[in-house]
């Protein structure tokens, strides 16, 4: 593969300092750091983040704001994302990106479903879909009350846009009862929908492609393959005959039927072996 001068450019590691740390709920903290490259981001994209001596691991950016700053949420789950969320302001770390493709804003009524942090890179693009005046229903849903992130967020943008937001969780312990595709399945039962938008697990995407495909309704998803280079040299993160560092993260419909063996059912792990999703 020919790497681009906007690859180069990019791909450069840049040491950042932490300069403010959220809490957003007891398991994620979102991290603003400025940086001239990430403030360009377009929703949906991604960073790897080097933590020294730790590892180096994929992001999507959350947001960007006024001031200049982007900032990555993470979710602690292993050895690298506990190290993220015990960072403070002032500590540094390395950026490399943004990489990989967008959401498109398109018009038309859209449909946004969020499975807890896969609600991070969505959140720029509900901000800008709301800014178009862009009619926008967003579904956040988790296991628990504990899990849900970005409620200040989404309650403002409810207030200053009109947009509509649900948050399901499996227990009850907040919002409506159950899961978000069962929601959002109801709606589209109900209401006219021109497109979905979807990040969270991957069995969870799979559902939601099966019923956008079942209601003809157009489709971007944004997805995750273990990933080490970012700019489709490596291989690691191939999903049927595309990267997802570079093709994807968010594959339109057209490109998640060619796909469709491998969505919600196999990737490939560290090792590059074939693994049950
Ligand atoms: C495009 C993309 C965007 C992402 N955005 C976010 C985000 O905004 N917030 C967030 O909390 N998480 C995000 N992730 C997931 C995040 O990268 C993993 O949770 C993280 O790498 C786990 O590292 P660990 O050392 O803490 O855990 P480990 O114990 O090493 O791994 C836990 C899980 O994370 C996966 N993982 C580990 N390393 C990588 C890697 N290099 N690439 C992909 N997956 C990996 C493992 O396969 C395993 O399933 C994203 C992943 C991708 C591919
Ligand atoms: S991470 Fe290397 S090709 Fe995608």
């Amino acid at each position: 593969m020919k790497l681009s001068g906007w690859h180069i450019k990019n791909n450069m590691l840049r040491i950042v300092e932490i300069l403010d740390v959220k809490t957003e709920n007891p398991f994620v903290k979102t991290l603003f750091f400025k940086d001239e490259i990430c403030r360009l981001a377009e929703p949906g994209q991604f960073v790897m983040v080097w933590i020294p001596g730790v590892d180096e691991i994929p992001l999507s950016i959350s947001f960007t704001r006024p001031d200049g700053s982007s900032s990555v949420t993470v979710a602690e789950v292993g050895e690298a994302t506990r190290a993220l969320t015990r960072l403070r302001v002032g500590d540094l770390v390395g950026v490399r990106g943004p990489f990989g493709s967008s959401f498109r804003a398109a018009g038309g009524r859209a449909l946004i479903i969020g499975g807890g942090t896969g609600m991070v890179p969505l959140m720029m693009l509900i901000d800008k879909l709301a800014r178009k005046n862009i009619e926008a229903t967003v579904i956040e849903g988790a296991e628990n009350s504990s899990k849900l992130v970005f409620l200040e967020e989404l309650r403002n943008m409810v207030r200053d846009y009109g947009i509509k937001v649900f948050f399901t969780t499996e227990d009850g312990s907040y919002g409506v009862r159950g899961l978000a595709t069962d929601l959002a399945e109801s709606l589209l039962r109900r209401e006219k929908f021109d497109v979905i938008y979807v990040c969270g697990p991957e069995k969870m995407i799979r559902k939601v492609y099966d019923f956008a495909k079942a209601h003809s309704v157009d489709l971007q998803a944004s997805l995750e393959r273990y990933m080490r280079c970012a700019v489709g040299i490596c291989g690691s993160c191939t999903i049927g005959k595309y990267r997802v560092c570079t093709d994807g993260p968010v594959f339109d419909m057209a490109k998640l039927r060619e796909v469709e063996e491998y969505l919600g059912a196999f990737k490939y792990n560290e090792r590059g072996e074939k693994v049950p999703v």
